[in-house]
């Protein structure tokens, strides 16, 4: 009975009261406009180049790390401890591993990051602060699409950039998490687990819009300061949009 009322409820694309639902709703047209972003679209073409990816690296190095000190910070809060899975999620080892491998053992000095990205960190600071269930909606936007769509990404950044091995890949790969699908089951009952007013739910669902909204920023910062070297380069004989180029972006 259950699944002919869900199957019913799928057909005609009506939202069930279920946070999930709720939210996937709510940012559908964002995740549009996300994965139209310019950088996102050179993905989806394999044309992804070397110079764009370790960009977005320091940008996810950044993202990440206030993310998951927020998290981390407020783990018994009792909106957060229910989607709380370090050991299976947490990605700024991974993501650490993959710049010490583009970049070097300085890859610390090396980590540039354009406005955005700031604007992305502090919201994210400031919620863990003062509105530690909002991180739900942060969470759920960046961990959610890591395991959906970055799963092909994954493939297409080994295949665009020649990587012959793992390595330099590690954001992409969850080895605490042995199916990607039922995973992201479980992840969406505890986040329909979690008790909000009225008000907080719809704070949850605002914020996760505008998870997205940052995200595309950042995309869209990031293209503008490639385009930037990009220029500059070429202008001294070179282009940063080589493969392999050893530029430090
Ligand atoms: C889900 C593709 C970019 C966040 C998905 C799904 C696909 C996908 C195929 C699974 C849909 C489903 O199960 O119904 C892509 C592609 C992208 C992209 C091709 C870009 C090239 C992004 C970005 C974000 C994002 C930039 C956010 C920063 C999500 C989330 C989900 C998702 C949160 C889970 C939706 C849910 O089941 O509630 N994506 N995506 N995606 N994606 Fe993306």
């Amino acid at each position: 009975m259950e699944t002919l009322k869900s199957a019913r409820k799928e057909d005609s694309g009506e939202t069930g009261s279920d946070l999930s639902e709720q939210i996937k709703a709510a940012t559908k047209e964002n995740h549009v406009r996300a994965e139209n972003t310019q950088l996102m679209l050179s993905y989806q073409k394999g044309q992804i180049t070397l110079p764009q990816y370790k960009v977005l690296l320091c940008s996810l190095y950044e993202i990440y790390k206030a993310l998951e000190e927020e998290l981390d910070r407020n783990s018994s809060h009792p909106a957060v401890a229910p989607i709380y899975f370090p050991q299976e999620l947490a990605r700024l080892e991974s993501i650490e591993r993959d710049l010490e491998y583009f970049f070097g053992p300085n890859w610390r000095n090396q980590v540039i990051v354009p406005a955005a990205t700031h604007r992305y960190e502090q919201r994210l600071r400031k919620i863990g602060k003062e509105k530690p269930e909002l991180l739900v909606s942060h969470a759920y936007t960046r961990y959610l699409g890591d395991l959906s769509g970055g799963q092909v990404l994954g493939k297409i950044t080994q295949k665009s950039l020649g990587l012959s091995s793992k390595e330099g890949l590690s954001f992409f790969s969850f080895p605490g998490v042995s199916s990607p699908n039922r995973f992201k089951q479980l992840y969406r009952s505890r986040m329909n687990s979690v008790e909000l007013t009225e008000e907080a739910r719809a704070a949850v669902l605002e914020e996760a819009v505008a998870a997205f909204e940052l995200n595309i920023q950042v995309f869209d910062d990031l293209q503008k300061m490639l385009s930037i070297t990009s220029e500059t380069d070429q202008s001294n004989g070179h282009s940063a949009n080589t493969r392999f180029s050893g530029y430090p972006i």
